[in-house]
């Protein structure tokens, strides 16, 4: 099976590695790809992975691409070509694609629209509302104290968020985003969520239209720097699994989230297939879901596949068909964590073209891959071509010693300005040390099984 994926980020090179390794896969693409994906090899025939210079959005290039090639699965890995339609796009045309339509994908291409979805179908989340207009924004500010999170309804590369602590902070993001349009269009609408506090995990549920099957839990680390300190970036790393949201928590997101989002997608007619991937705020008063994702995390995606036993290519196949009730999810009994090694300056603006050394010493330890995301070949040298870089994944039996790997592999890889956090998955290990020490209302619903 010859199969083309689209994007090239970090998740895109771990899915490129997961595919090249299925017994159904003969030939991999990867539009763009970085100078990772270019490096894998397809198990069963031995090829190179290709990368086509072809960006994620250039619809019309990639679908000529198909009609050249005619690849038998298209695997989108980004959002924005799921917002533009792409699959509905390859779908017309005759080629086999798996992702959500553009309908579909409206739960992340649009904040109003999943706010909206969440409140006629009764799913936990925050108190908000949505706003065109400064004025009535700002009242509803006022109603949260200045308390909240103000977010332009569109797409914005993960920036679109501003938290704010007080009724300034808050005037201050309604300007920037509906008046100054810091978003550009993303930011035409606005939605105004209250501040949740609590912990927060990523859930994954893969889809097939008429059923899905849940992933355990796994935490992402959006601030830069130590501590939750810092901007929020796209994600600094992950670790699998999450000891704090296991089985009846699990249940629970099962009942009050995924069903009844199931549920509403039949009723109006949403016809998903794909990765619904919530955020999820662990709050005292129990899960509440902050934003749909309609696509794989990253870094969660790195963690995931590292973990992951079963042959991605016939789980997505299942996904597209609607037989994911045949499918059975086998996941490792290990653990594996993901380190984010990102330019200096990211989120803000950074350098870009440094030339990085110790990548194959690194990627050389037992129990490492490291997954390039902003990565480009120089030839001799790779060198940085975005702000999240690389995410050094390592597994091992224990979070503790996943970690350990995982970090000294993260040192021997260098560029002038490379930075990371030195604390993936220390919330984790606090928790089991204490599980009242994050959160006390956590233990209500989930159970202690580390
Ligand atoms: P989003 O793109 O909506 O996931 O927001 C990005 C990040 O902002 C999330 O991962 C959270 O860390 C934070 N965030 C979003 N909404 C809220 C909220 N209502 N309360 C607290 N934090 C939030
Ligand atoms: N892990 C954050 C994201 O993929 O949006």
């Amino acid at each position: 099976m010859k199969v083309l994926v689209i994007g090239s980020g970090g998740r895109e090179h771990a899915l490129v590695w997961k595919i090249a390794q299925s017994a159904h896969a003969s030939k991999v693409w990867c539009a763009p790809g970085n100078a990772g994906t270019a490096l894998e090899t397809v198990a069963k025939t031995g090829i190179q992975v290709e990368n086509v210079p072809l960006g994620a959005e250039d619809l019309k290039g990639l679908l000529n691409f198909a009609g050249e090639h005619k690849p038998d699965l298209t695997v989108v890995g980004s959002e924005n070509p799921l917002a533009l339609g792409i699959v509905d796009r390859f779908q017309n045309a005759g080629f086999r694609i798996w992702g959500p339509t553009q309908k579909a994908a409206q739960f992340e291409s649009s904040k109003v629209f999943s706010q909206e979805f969440m409140k006629r179908h009764g799913i936990p989340t925050a108190k908000a509302a949505s706003f065109s207009e400064p004025e009535a924004a700002r009242a509803f500010a006022r109603e949260l104290e200045g308390r909240c999170i103000v977010k332009a309804d569109g797409l914005a590369f993960g920036k679109g968020v501003l938290i704010c602590q007080s009724v300034e902070d808050a005037d201050r993001s309604i300007k920037s985003i509906l008046k100054e349009k810091a978003f550009g269009e993303a930011g035409n609408r606005i939605l105004i969520q209250e501040l949740l506090v609590g912990r927060e995990v990523s859930l994954h549920a893969i889809c097939d239209g008429k059923s899905y099957q849940l992933f355990p839990t796994s935490q992402d680390h959006k601030r830069a720097l130590d501590g939750d300190q810092g901007l929020n970036t796209g994600g600094m790393g992950a670790y699998f699994p999450t000891p704090f949201f296991v089985a009846e928590a699990l249940e629970q997101a099962r009942q009050e989230i995924l069903d009844p989002w199931l549920a509403g997608c039949q009723a109006e007619g949403i016809d998903y297939h794909g990765i619904l991937y919530p955020g999820l705020m662990l709050t005292e008063d129990g899960p509440k879901v902050l934003e749909f994702n309609s696509r794989f995390g990253d870094p969660e995606t790195q963690v995931y596949l590292r973990c992951l036993k079963s042959d991605l290519i016939e789980i997505l196949e299942a996904s597209i068909d609607g037989t994911l009730n045949a499918v059975n999810l086998e996941w490792s009994e290990g653990v594996s964590v993901c380190v984010v090694i990102a330019s200096g300056g990211y989120p803000g603006s950074y350098t870009k073209g440094q030339r990085i050394t110790g990548l194959e010493t690194a990627d050389d330890l037992s129990g490492v891959k490291v997954f390039h995301a902003g990565t480009r070949s120089s030839k001799p040298d790779i060198i940085t071509s975005g702000g999240r870089v690389l995410g050094v994944t390592a597994d091992g039996n224990s979070l503790e010693a996943a970690l350990k790997t995982a970090y000294t592999a993260t040192e021997m890889i260098q560029f002038e300005g490379a930075f990371y956090r030195t604390d993936i998955g220390a919330k984790a290990i606090s928790w089991r040390a204490d599980p009242h020490s994050i959160s006390r209302g956590s233990l209500n619903w989930s159970t202690n099984k580390a």
